[in-house]
């Protein structure tokens, strides 16, 4: 129950373009990669690298142009379709008509998991939305959407959890009890989770690996482990390792961001 619970993800030759032959946007090159059962892997790339376009294969929201995809034995789509993986995409897609606790309700429904009032009160509770149980998506801030998101996909309880710049529209004060709060929850539960974040200390404290990106079509430049304990308190925030491993991936950034620059020093 709990193997099944961390599957990895395997990636053999996935490449994406769109577009028709002639106008074709290659956004992601041929890519090899295993993300292990219960670890959290952060992506971070230059904007328009690919990331979202990764993510969304590996959700079976979009099929790759070439190779495949598996999750543990299953395929993204049908893993997807039984709700074993949740997404909370930047754009948080709230029903418009259901309130917080029907949303987060929808999340757990959708995974087929059991009622659970207690267990909704709680993610709620824990997202920082206790009080705007009732409310609906238009009456919330961007932030509140987001998080409200975040607390849906929590819900289903997924064996793979994807994570599209989860915090990009919420505050900093609100973003840092978010890292501080949200890991010990997927990783009680063993959850594989892949997170695409901007921040590069949000992805060193968050992940178990950090995949550095290169500009379109992404590929990995760099592949960064992150051997930080757990939780990762004020002490570890504090480290030289810490900080150590944030500047190994503002470097990798840099110089496959910013290739000539670094080839003309
Ligand atoms: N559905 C689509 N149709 C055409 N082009 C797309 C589509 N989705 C993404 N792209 C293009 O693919 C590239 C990578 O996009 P995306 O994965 O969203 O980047 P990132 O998330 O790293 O910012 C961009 O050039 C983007 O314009
Ligand atoms: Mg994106």
């Amino acid at each position: 129950m709990r193997m099944s619970a961390r599957p990895d993800i395997r990636l053999e030759g996935v490449a994406k373009s769109f577009g028709a032959a002639g106008r074709r946007i290659e956004a992601v090159a041929p890519v090899d990669l295993v993300l292990a059962g219960g670890q959290m892997t952060a992506l971070v790339g230059p904007s328009g690298c690919g990331k979202s376009t990764l993510l969304r294969l590996i959700a079976g929201l979009d099929a790759p142009t070439e190779g495949r995809i598996s999750i543990g034995a299953e395929t993204p789509d049908a893993l997807r379709r039984r709700a074993g993986l949740a997404v909370a995409f930047q754009d948080a897609a709230l029903l418009p008509w259901r309130t917080v606790e029907g949303n987060v309700a929808l999340g757990r429904a959708l995974a087929r998991k059991p009622r659970d009032p207690r267990a909704i009160r709680d993610l709620i509770a824990l997202v920082g939305l206790s009080g705007f149980g009732r409310r609906r998506p238009a009456e919330l801030s961007g932030g509140m959407r987001q998080r409200a998101a975040i607390a849906r996909a929590l819900a289903g309880e997924p064996d793979l959890l994807l994570l599209d710049e989860p915090f990009a529209a919420v505050d900093a004060l609100t973003r840092d009890r978010l890292n501080a709060e949200l890991p010990p929850l997927w990783e009680a539960r063993g959850a594989t989770s892949v997170l695409v974040t901007h921040s590069v200390a949000e992805a060193v404290r968050l992940s178990d690996r950090v995949l550095v990106l290169t500009p379109r079509p992404a590929r990995v430049a760099a592949d960064i482990a992150v051997p930080l304990p757990h939780p990762r308190n004020a002490d570890v925030l504090a480290s030289e390792d810490f900080r150590a491993l944030c500047s190994d991936v503002t470097e990798a950034l840099r110089v496959h961001q910013f290739p000539q620059s670094v080839a003309a020093q």
